[in-house]
């Protein structure tokens, strides 16, 4: 690995291969694969092609993989029958063999945490118990990416629930530790049960787990507290938020900074060492009349740092969760933008960026870009969202 990096870096992506440390993690560079459940896991059991699959972009020099969204220990965690679990002798011991073979590999990886919430209804009939602060579903996006209107599914999740969920999403952070991963992320974003306590058309309690957003963030930090007491105080914890659902893309938690920064601080005090802030497009500013887009917002009001994704690598087109055709269309390999992100991560609006659909495209994305042999990396295209090549 070491004679791979010994070519120097093309100066104008060198903002990209500064070393970046938070708490006890020292990545090599900027560049993190970001989280992509894609299923491959019958049971739970994560296939066993995750591991080389993983391996592939360390080698590729990725400084951070995050894995795909992995189910946390409690029953009703799971969107479907295929996505991972982190809990269970023999998903666990797939998720060991694919940090040690990353750690092999020169890399870095961290999981991504996960209870998806009311989301199971996406995936009809659920054979397992669903749970949502109010039990409030939005089906969508719809063809202008909102929601759809709301339905009722279910009763609010009850205060053994909800201690349920917390303490579950403390083991697993506290598994990752023990299975050796260099740390974990919260997934609290695109809809999911964290976010479903943010929004507030998902979110419609009383007690102390609704009110105002920041009364919303309670059920997050209560998470983030359970999870900084297992883990200690130098395992670092990345939670992943969201201006959009996934069955609403023109939702935003925040429309002012100032909004923004009530929403931020209690989960900043809480324990949240580094915020990801999934972004459709990265360029897209967070506020009318700011150049700066939600992570550089995030990092100007918390001082922690940040990582943004959103078509890093790509053609234009956003991403869209419900559409492979979508996906399909932002198929072509463009770098034109890239100048830009450099500019970005050189002023400091954030400290790190991830490639989800480029980096299926070609796992040596990093160390292509690294090395400037742009013209050699292969696109993303459509049958690859899926596979573990
Ligand atoms: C196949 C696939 C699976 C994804 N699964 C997840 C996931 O498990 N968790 C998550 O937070 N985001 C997930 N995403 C979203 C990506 O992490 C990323 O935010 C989004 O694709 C935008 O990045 P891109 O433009 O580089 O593709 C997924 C995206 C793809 C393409």
């Amino acid at each position: 690995m070491g004679s791979r990096e010994t070519k120097p870096v093309v100066a104008s992506r060198e903002p990209l291969f500064r070393p970046f440390t938070v708490k006890s993690l020292t990545l090599r560079n900027r560049i993190v694969m970001s989280p992509m459940g894609q299923g491959h896991a019958k049971g739970g059991i994560p296939d066993p092609n995750y591991p080389a699959y993983y391996r592939r972009r360390a080698e590729g020099e990725v400084g951070l993989i995050i894995s795909g969204a992995t189910a946390v220990p409690h029953p009703s965690a799971h969107m479907d029958l295929n996505e991972p679990h982190f809990h269970g002798d023999e998903p666990l011991a797939g998720w060991k063999r694919a940090i040690d073979e990353v750690h092999a590999a020169g890399g870095k990886m961290i999981p991504q945490l996960w209870h998806s919430g009311l989301h199971g209804l996406a995936h009809v009939p659920p054979t397992w118990d669903l749970h949502g602060p109010s039990g409030v579903w939005f089906p969508g996006p719809q063809a202008d990416g909102s929601a759809g209107p709301s339905e009722l599914r279910g009763e609010p999740m009850t205060q053994a629930e909800i201690e349920a969920i917390v303490e579950a999403f403390g083991r697993a952070a506290e598994t990752a530790r023990c299975l050796g991963f260099d740390g974990v992320e919260v997934h609290a974003g695109h809809g999911f049960l964290i976010d479903q306590f943010f929004w507030d058309r998902t979110n419609l309690r009383t007690d102390c787990y609704g009110g105002t957003l920041r009364d919303r963030t309670r059920f997050a930090v209560e998470i983030l507290q359970e999870i900084r007491r297992r883990v200690g105080p130098e395992f670092p914890i990345f939670m992943r938020i969201s201006q959009f659902k996934m069955m609403d893309y023109t939702a935003r938690l925040a429309d002012t900074p100032q909004h923004l920064a009530e929403f931020l601080e209690p989960l900043a005090d809480a324990g949240v060492d580094l915020f990801d802030c999934s972004l459709r497009r990265f360029q897209q500013p967070a506020f009318d009349g700011s150049r700066l887009n939600l992570a550089g917002w995030v990092k100007k009001l918390t001082g922690k740092p940040t990582l943004c994704c959103g078509g890093v690598g790509l053609g234009a087109g956003s991403v869209d969760f419900g559409d492979p055709d979508a996906y399909n269309a932002t198929a072509s390999a463009s770098l034109s933008e890239l100048d830009s992100l450099c500019e970005m991560l050189e002023r400091g609006d954030f400290d790190l960026v991830s490639l989800a659909r480029a980096i299926l495209g070609d796992a040596a994305w990093p160390a292509k870009v690294r090395q400037g042999r742009e013209h050699e990396l292969k696109p993303f295209t459509a049958d690859l969202m899926m596979s573990l090549s």
